[in-house]
């Protein structure tokens, strides 16, 4: 069975659907107290119950996490209704597969506030919390962020989305450090292409990689479980991406050469079918 949870508290943001609901389903089945949110109720009621049938006090809040200034009000409610949030998932967020010359400026502030801001709200109202909380009683708490492989890679046609997850995950980097000797640990997983609705959104364009393997988002939920049981900052899923980053950062312009050929050769495919 892995990490034990129980008695513990777990908040799991964008959990009505895709890796946020095997997430959310995950950490019930490990004993933990559920608080999951997103805007449709609908949806998130039938995740409640699927953890609720483990872990009989989880609860829901549809709640619309791009709208920043409502989140410190919803981070302290989640927190009282939920006893102290003990393991933090900010797992919202939303694609934006659009070229730069096509964005306009309130696409990059959607997604930016939704994929960068929120989760550094929630960050912000609930760590002093936690770390207080893990002072008293000794027991480390966690903040987990989903970034993306687009967070390290920047693949074209993702120019935005990238820079959302690159800053989630830059100020990941720098929190876990200032953490490093504090009992509550930073994790960030860069999932590379996971079969969920986000392919799906309306207002993108196609999905460029659509020849890649989509994996299940229990990869992903395994990824988080074994990071938090080993205390590793980061994980990728598939693993092999962590050799694509690695090679991007020994040679950026091979990488440069790669990614634009890769694009022309999918824009050829796609012009053809
Ligand atoms: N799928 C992939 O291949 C992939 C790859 C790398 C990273 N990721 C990341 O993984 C995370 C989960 O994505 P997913 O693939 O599971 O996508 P998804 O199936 O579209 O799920 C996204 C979740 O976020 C919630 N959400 C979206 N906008 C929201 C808002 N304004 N306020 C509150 N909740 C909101 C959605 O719920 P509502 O619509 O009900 O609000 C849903 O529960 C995202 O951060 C995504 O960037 C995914």
């Amino acid at each position: 069975m892995g990490l034990d949870l129980t008695g513990r508290s777990v908040l799991v943001t964008g959990a009505s659907a895709g890796i946020g609901a095997a997430l959310a389903e995950g950490f019930a089945e490990r004993g933990a107290t559920v608080g999951i949110c997103a805007r449709r109720e609908d949806r998130l009621r039938k995740v409640l119950t699927a953890c609720q049938a483990h872990s009989p006090e989880s609860r829901m809040w549809g709640v619309d996490l791009a709208d920043l200034d409502g989140i410190e009000t919803f981070a302290h409610r989640a927190n009282a209704e939920l006893g102290g949030i003990d393991v933090l998932v900010n797992n919202a967020g939303m694609p934006k597969r659009r070229k730069v010359l096509a964005l306009s400026e309130g696409d990059i502030d959607n997604v930016m506030a939704l994929n960068y801001r929120s989760p550094v709200r929630l960050i912000l109202a609930l760590l002093p919390g936690m770390l207080e909380r893990s002072r008293a009683d000794g027991f480390t708490r966690r903040i987990v962020n989903v970034s993306s492989i687009a967070g390290r890679l920047s693949p074209p046609g993702e120019a935005a989305y990238s820079a959302s997850k690159a800053a989630l995950t830059a100020f990941s980097e720098a929190l876990a450090g200032e953490l490093w000797q504090e009992p509550v640990d930073v994790h960030v997983v860069f999932p590379g292409v996971i079969d969920t609705e986000l392919f799906e959104l309306p207002d993108n364009d196609p999905h460029l990689a659509s020849d890649m393997e989509r994996l299940p988002p229990a990869a992903v939920v395994d990824a988080v479980l074994d990071q938090m049981e080993s205390g590793k900052f980061e994980s990728y899923v598939p693993e092999w991406l962590a050799d694509i980053v690695t090679g991007k950062a020994r040679d950026a312009q091979g990488f440069m050469e790669g990614a634009a050929a890769y694009l022309r050769e999918q824009e050829e495919k796609a012009a053809r079918s």
